[in-house]
């Protein structure tokens, strides 16, 4: 019998330099399943440290549940406008990454991701001036409906401890809270208020990402990780309910 041998016994950590190296070029990259031998905890732990998420766990499965099925919520089938993860932390996770078990079989389902920085440029002069000056108060119920809600106040792009932070909610901008309610989403739908400078944004980030966004869909086995403070994400709606992925944040060390 032959075995493959292990991911680092190829070339020492070589290609763990690469996918670092990859990550810091473009934002992203994505781990093959033999990087994964070790663990899943052991990969990530060369990216970061694993912290723990709204439920309190250091991981949250990203797979559909009952309860959910008119929401833009994780676990729910329905697309994600484009957001990065935690916006009222205080900072946000520097990565996040997705470790795919089983990837929607209806050919949808992505990950799609896009560069915070170069979506400001996009925009015109007073939108510009608006994510850099002005504090935007973010807030996110820790569950669709739930009575906890976390806030933070902060500019869309913000620079802290020397690094650029991009923060981004359209569930927030559009409908009022990073987990909206049902009601909420209803309440918005009926008078999407125009004039406002963060549904405009949501607006023209949605036609963003239509146009720039890289859309990945993770293979089976694979692991998507992501600089949370630098690209911003959105999820297109599948039909698969047994898609299942796990979602871990990472500080960086
Ligand atoms: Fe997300």
């Amino acid at each position: 019998m032959t075995s493959e041998p292990a991911f680092d016994q190829l070339r020492t950590a070589s290609p763990f330099d690469a996918a670092s190296a990859e990550l810091e070029r473009q934002g992203w990259t994505v781990l093959p399943p033999q990087a994964l031998e070790a663990g899943v905890r052991a990969a990530l732990a060369r990216f970061g440290t694993i912290v723990p998420q709204y439920n309190g766990e250091d991981t949250w499965e990203v797979k559909v549940k009952p309860g959910f099925e008119k929401l833009p919520y994780s676990q729910s089938s329905n697309g994600i406008g484009p957001h990065t993860e935690v916006p009222v932390g205080d900072p946000p996770p520097r990565y996040l990454a997705l470790h795919c078990h089983r990837q929607a079989r209806c050919g949808q389902g992505h990950t799609s991701l896009a560069d915070g920085a170069a979506f400001c440029r996009s925009l015109d002069a007073k939108l510009q001036k608006y994510v850099h000056d002005v504090p935007v108060q973010f807030a996110a119920t820790l569950k669709p409906g739930g009575a906890y809600r976390q806030m933070l106040s902060a500019p869309i792009l913000s620079r802290e401890s020397g690094r650029p932070i991009f923060r981004f909610s359209f569930n927030q901008f559009r409908y009022g809270d990073v987990n909206p309610s049902e009601a909420a989403l209803n309440d918005a739908s009926r008078q999407p208020d125009t004039d406002n400078p963060l549904v405009r944004l949501a607006t023209l980030a949605a036609a963003y990402f239509e146009s720039d966004a890289q859309p990945v869909l993770i293979p089976d086995g694979h692991l998507l990780i992501w600089d949370n403070h630098r690209l911003f994400h959105a999820r297109s709606t599948f039909s698969d309910p047994a898609r299942h992925l796990t979602r871990y944040w990472l500080h960086s060390s």
